[in-house]
């Protein structure tokens, strides 16, 4: 089942304006289906950011067209777009974004309790992801409370707690030491292998990228090559060391 679907997209910084032009993206489409788990590589200004932006409805583009389960949200006024959002995407950011004045339980549950959704239904949601993710005992806890280790478990709780259709995710791994990088990717892996979670990384971290099951190279906002994991991780992240020296640009 398609999950998400990008037509001929282009993004055209400052189109409008006197400075100069940058084409960010220049024709991109693809595909992913329910249960992958796709990797966007790149060089730095590749695009991977103004893709992901796009894709995830935070940023507009200049023509093109993105479908997430068959609904257009190129066209979405901005109203109708951050409804959608909290209602159909999920999002795992770099530095976490937890609330520090909200317990954790709270975190997890705050797009259900902006949609006024039953309180027994949110707590039984929130539950089952604490139960799911081994941080059942962290619900009355703040923030400031927990390890960045239970801070990352927490986020992916969040992110699924709305059954997203899709999970964007931008860099999760940047600024991580190699430890907490393994065990972010390893959340990662048992969102979409446990609960077939549907997930769209963007990252330049060869590492990062050895746990998708499909890796997508940009350069210069074009598609240039796509690549497959079988199954074998290391194998995977030797054949994208090769891949990144042969496009170039590694960062
Ligand atoms: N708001 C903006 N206004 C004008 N140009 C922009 C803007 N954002 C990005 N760009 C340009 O668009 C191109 C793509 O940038 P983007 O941030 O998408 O790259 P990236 O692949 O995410 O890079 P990195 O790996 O460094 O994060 C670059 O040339 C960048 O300078
Ligand atoms: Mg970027």
């Amino acid at each position: 089942m398609e999950i998400l679907k990008v037509n001929n997209l282009t993004k055209v910084y400052n189109a409008y304006k006197e400075a100069k032009e940058v084409k960010a993206l220049d024709g991109i489409s693809l595909t992913v289906n329910k249960g992958e788990f796709v990797g966007i590589m790149g060089p730095s200004g590749s695009g991977k950011t103004t893709l992901l932006n796009i894709l995830s409805g935070v940023d507009k583009c200049t023509s093109g067209e993105v479908f997430i389960n068959n609904k257009d949200i190129s066209s979405m006024k901005k109203d109708q777009m951050a409804l959608f959002r909290r209602r159909n995407l999920g999002y795992i950011f770099q530095d976490f974004n937890l609330l520090d004045s909200l317990t954790l339980q709270e975190n997890i549950a705050l797009t259900l309790i902006l949609d006024k959704k039953r309180p027994q239904d949110i707590e039984n949601r929130v539950n089952k992801l604490m139960n799911f993710f081994s941080i059942e005992g962290l619900k009355e806890k703040y923030p400031y409370h927990i390890s960045g280790g239970e801070k990352q478990r927490v986020a992916a709780a969040r992110a699924l707690i709305n059954e997203p259709a899709i999970i964007f995710a931008d860099e999760p791994t940047g600024n991580l030491d190699s430890k907490s990088a393994t065990n972010i990717m390893s959340i990662m892996s048992k969102m979409n292998d446990e609960m077939n979670s549907t997930v769209l990384m963007v990252t330049h971290d060869p590492f990062a990228a050895s746990f998708c099951k499909r890796v997508i190279f940009i350069k210069d906002g074009k598609v240039k090559i796509e690549i497959n994991s079988h199954g074998d991780r290391k194998k995977f992240f030797d054949k994208i060391l090769e891949v990144q020296s042969v496009i170039g640009g590694v960062n």
